[in-house]
């Protein structure tokens, strides 16, 4: 069974509280919450205390992405405010020390590619990591087309022998779900798509579906 992340970024920056429980009754896995540092980034989204305040409020697995120039001093307050699993980018500084940092905090921990850098580029760290996130668009916004040549990268995972979690994030919609799962993709990450979605329960059922 795929999982559903729901990325938090597409929800009412007012109604987090809301928009969360409505995710999750849905029937979402994971809420996803985008964390941009204006530098690794051309944009600015939460910080800590917005996941300290939503994590006291709603249950769930809270799914960090970081994209910061320097994960690494973060990784403590964003565990301390509620996060179930801390992905960093392998572009960043820092990056082992933050994986090792992760991993001794007890949560789990992921690894992200920015389109340009290649599976290849990460399989030493292979055997450190539990999820891989693969980004199918440039980091920095929701609302973005898919990049279909990011694809392979997730058969490719597979094929040098990652055997954790691979996780797919950017222009996800039901449309081309199928394509990313049939690649080998565990859990799809889906702002846009879900939140704009007539039917968001009608989404997670279908995500769920999919082998
Ligand atoms: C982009 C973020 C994504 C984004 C996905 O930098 O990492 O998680 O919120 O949003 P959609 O599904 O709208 O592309
Ligand atoms: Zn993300």
């Amino acid at each position: 069974m795929s999982k559903l992340a729901v990325s938090m970024l597409a929800a009412d920056a007012l109604r987090l509280g809301r928009d969360a429980r409505f995710a999750l009754d849905a029937g979402c896995d994971y809420l996803h919450l985008d964390i941009m540092d204006g530098v690794f980034v051309p944009n600015l989204s939460f910080g800590p205390h917005i996941l300290a305040s939503l994590s006291r409020e709603v249950d769930a697995v809270y799914d960090v992405h970081l994209m910061l120039t320097d994960p690494l001093p973060y990784i403590d307050v964003f565990t301390r405010s509620g996060a179930d699993l801390i992905t960093v980018h392998v572009e960043a500084e820092h990056f082992e020390q933050s994986i090792s940092r992760i991993r001794h905090a007890g949560l789990r921990a992921g690894a992200a590619l920015k389109p340009k850098t290649l599976p290849k580029d990460i399989s030493r760290f292979f055997s450190a990591l539990d999820i891989i996130l693969v980004m199918t668009v440039e980091p920095g916004f929701g609302g973005q087309t898919l990049m279909e040549d990011q694809i392979h990268k997730i058969r490719d995972l597979r094929n040098l022998g990652f055997q954790g979690e691979i996780e797919v994030d950017g222009g996800i919609s039901p449309e081309n779900a199928a394509s990313l799962v049939k690649a080998g993709a565990d859990t799809l990450v889906m702002g846009t798509s879900f939140f704009m979605a007539k039917d968001p329960k009608g989404i997670a059922d279908k995500v769920h579906k999919l082998a």
